[in-house]
């Protein structure tokens, strides 16, 4: 495994990668979800690449970049455990050096949701995955559904400037009690991790009213809105029943629609979404059901 920092040595690396070469965006502190995405990259590309850089441009004022979690040496060790053949880490000025001044802006699917409430987030994210994109030039880059509309806005951005690039979106990950795979976890204490349990459960139930054959969008929301108000430790920041590729909030439900949320537990802030597409629920994976 091949460790490089420069641009200069992350071409001359590259050079010498077989294709396809699949590459995995992630900012640290891995977890068996982030490993998810290099299996399915190991099992899909002839070499595989992963970045790891956490990008001051997608942090608000009010989010705690210094605080961050980081373990570099764990991370390479999964890394180099798992079969990645290259691994990337920027530093800031290799990414943003004395004078830059150019940004990638996402228009629609940026306004709503995560986007509304992290003003300048999603500008970030998607000019850091184009450097990313332009430095390692993959063939296949995969990212998580758990954030859903990263991945709208990433799938967007690579369409609209022309990426010669697959977007492979992978399941999200959960831990055996439902609770989806995020390094933000490590900042719940034990009640606290309790109640995060909360998003999931509110998601299954809606699921479950949808299954009963209610599809107007204000109810389903209205039963995640109860099951996560029924928590005390819980704190409400939005519910959404969108299209999940306009992400505009829907009435009436058909075949498709992203159900998402976000909810502060004490200070962390949580996100968790199942996908309805085409009729077909796309809950995530528990990691006990994972080979
Ligand atoms: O999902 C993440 O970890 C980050 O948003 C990404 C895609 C690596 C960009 O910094």
């Amino acid at each position: 495994m091949e460790i490089v920092k420069s641009l200069n040595e992350l071409r001359n690396a590259r050079q010498n990668l077989p294709a396809p070469l699949g590459l995995v965006p992630t900012m640290g502190f891995l977890h068996p979800g982030h490993l998810s995405l290099v299996r399915r990259a190991r099992a899909e590309c002839a070499a595989v690449a992963v970045s790891i850089f956490v990008n001051p441009t997608q942090f608000g004022p009010q989010e705690d970049l210094a605080a961050y979690p980081r373990d570099l040496e764990k991370d390479l060790a999964l890394l180099q455990v798992a079969g990645v053949d290259l691994v990337w880490l920027p530093t800031n000025e290799v990414m943003y050096p004395a004078g830059y001044q150019t940004w990638v802006d996402v228009e629609s699917v940026t306004q709503t949701l995560e986007g509304a409430r992290r003003p300048g987030h999603f500008r970030g994210v998607a000019t850091v995955v184009a450097k990313l994109f332009n430095g390692v030039q993959p063939h296949k880059a995969y990212f998580g559904q758990k954030d859903a509309q990263q991945a709208v806005v990433i799938r967007q951005m690579a369409r609209d400037l022309n990426f010669p690039l697959e977007i492979v979106i992978c399941p999200l990950i959960r831990e055996t009690d439902g609770l989806a795979m995020s390094s933000r976890n490590t900042y719940l204490n034990p009640e606290q991790r309790q109640a995060a349990t909360v998003l999931s459960r509110a998601l299954r139930a809606a699921k479950a009213a949808y299954e009963a054959g209610d599809r107007v969008a204000e109810n389903l929301r209205q039963v995640m809105i109860a099951e996560i108000e029924g928590e005390s430790l819980a704190h409400l920041q939005y519910v959404s029943v969108a299209h999940p590729d306009t992400l505009e909030e829907l009435n009436m439900l058909e075949d498709d629609a992203l159900f998402s949320m976000a909810v502060y537990v004490g200070q962390t802030r949580l996100i968790d979404n199942f996908l309805l597409q085409a009729g077909r629920w796309q809950v995530g994976e528990r990691i006990n059901e994972r080979a």
